[in-house]
């Protein structure tokens, strides 16, 4: 393997993160990789697998109409299964054993698919990013850490809030002690109904939605913080989903206790909900507020201060820090934020590992590395616990 090889990569999943499946737009994953290739940035062969031929069918329609407005020639390698053949969601498997090297996989399947897609990745030898949140337990988030460490490869969690310009702001204004201790955050986070009821229809009752978007915001209190969560408590409400027939709860209310390295407790109120209206001019509707013993600092995570009102669309609010679409000067398609950031990053860092220039124990604690993703698995795990319990305190020991 020589030190220049590009890197080649397996994308796991061809859904809606991947090529924007059921959306207007084009996801996340191949924008990134779209704009590293414009940038010209070296890339290796990048192999797709999916769990039937149609998912395929369908990526690649999307690849294509994403290069002719980006203006970029990305195509597929290998992708699996065989267009020819049926379902067959074992099929990364045989994808992992026809990698070739230097290779990063980058998975993007349903939550509860995490643990084992991603400990066979790591046991094929394979760098490897994995959407939020990394597993719903610590006791498989731990033995992914320990295949991570036996088979020499970087793992990371594609945590994108931690490369967001207001959240980097946040964490200069909590660490340089401007609003003193934090004393509580408080988060509302919430997401249009249509998402759990069509998009995620086929898995939305393996996850809830503190586990889908709260787990977000908990990364982001350990990320800002650096401290520790203790114990968890969460309350849920069944209501409209539940009458339409889908199993997953309206809102999830989780209260987290944190103790920090001065040895202070601080506390968050993570509020959540998936029945937000159609309506509602964003799909996701996110802020975050901490107070301090010497002030206080809110950031709305939706009303950026773009607002776009049309006949067609009505009112929307526009972030234009996520993965947000510009025009270049030959009226090309482009892409820019912290959602490609974010994947751009884990792509440098692997590239840097496989150079032998860092190694994956050095950006532990500089990254969402599976290590510093273990401080959200365990609240997402206690708050789940919790639920069970009718809403008891969970110690967490992590
Ligand atoms: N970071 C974020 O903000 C963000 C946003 C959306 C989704 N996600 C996460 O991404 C994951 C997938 O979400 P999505 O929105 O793309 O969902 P989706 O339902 O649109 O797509 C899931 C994809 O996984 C594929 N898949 C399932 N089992 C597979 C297998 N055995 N082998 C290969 N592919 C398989 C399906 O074919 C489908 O293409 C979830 O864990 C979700 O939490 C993260």
């Amino acid at each position: 393997m020589s030190d220049s090889a590009p890197l080649n990569l397996l994308i796991i999943g061809a859904g809606m993160y991947v090529c924007g499946r059921g959306t207007s737009g084009f996801g996340t994953i191949l924008p990134a990789l779209g704009e590293l290739q414009r940038h010209g940035y070296p890339l290796g062969t990048v192999n797709l697998a999916a769990t039937n031929p149609q998912s395929i069918v369908l990526a690649d329609a999307q690849l294509k109409r994403l290069n002719k407005a980006m203006g970029t020639r990305l195509a597929f390698g290998r992708t699996y299964p065989d267009r020819s053949s049926g379902a067959d969601p074992e099929s990364y498997r045989r994808a992992l054993a026809e990698m070739p090297s230097p290779a990063a996989a980058i998975v993007v399947v349903p939550d509860h698919l995490h643990h084992q897609v991603v400990a066979d990745c790591l046991s094929s030898g394979l760098h490897t990013l994995v959407v939020k949140p990394l597993t719903p337990t610590v006791s498989a988030a731990r033995e992914l850490i320990r295949l991570r460490q036996q088979h020499g490869v970087y793992g990371a969690v594609e945590f994108h809030k931690r490369y967001d310009r207001a959240n980097l702001k946040i964490k200069e204004i909590l660490q340089t002690g401007q609003i003193g201790r934090p004393l509580y955050f408080l988060v509302e986070y919430s997401q249009r109904k249509s998402i759990p009821a069509r998009t995620f229809a086929g898995w939305v009752d393996q996850t809830n939605i503190f586990q889908y978007l709260g787990v977000h915001y908990v990364d982001i209190i350990h990320f800002l913080t650096g401290a520790r969560p203790v114990r968890a408590m969460a309350r849920g409400q069944w209501g409209w989903l539940k009458e339409k027939g889908v199993e997953v709860y309206d809102a999830v209310h989780g209260t987290i206790d944190w103790l920090t390295h001065g040895g202070d407790h601080f506390v968050s109120y993570i509020l959540t909900n998936w029945v937000d209206p159609e309506s509602t001019s964003a799909m996701s509707d996110q802020r975050i507020k901490v107070i301090g013993t010497r002030g206080r600092c809110e950031s709305d995570q939706k009303k950026r201060g773009l607002q776009l009102v049309s006949d067609e669309n009505g009112i929307e609010d526009i972030n234009p820090d996520f993965c947000a679409t510009y025009l270049d000067e030959k009226a090309r398609l482009t892409y820019k934020g912290y959602g490609i950031k974010s994947i751009h990053t884990f792509i440098k860092d692997v590239n840097a590992v496989v150079q032998g220039k860092v190694r994956p124990e050095d950006l532990e604690s500089m990254r969402p590395s599976f290590e510093s993703a273990l401080a959200a698995t365990a609240v997402v795990e206690a708050v789940n616990a919790s639920l069970k319990n009718g809403g008891a305190w969970i110690d967490i020991a992590y």
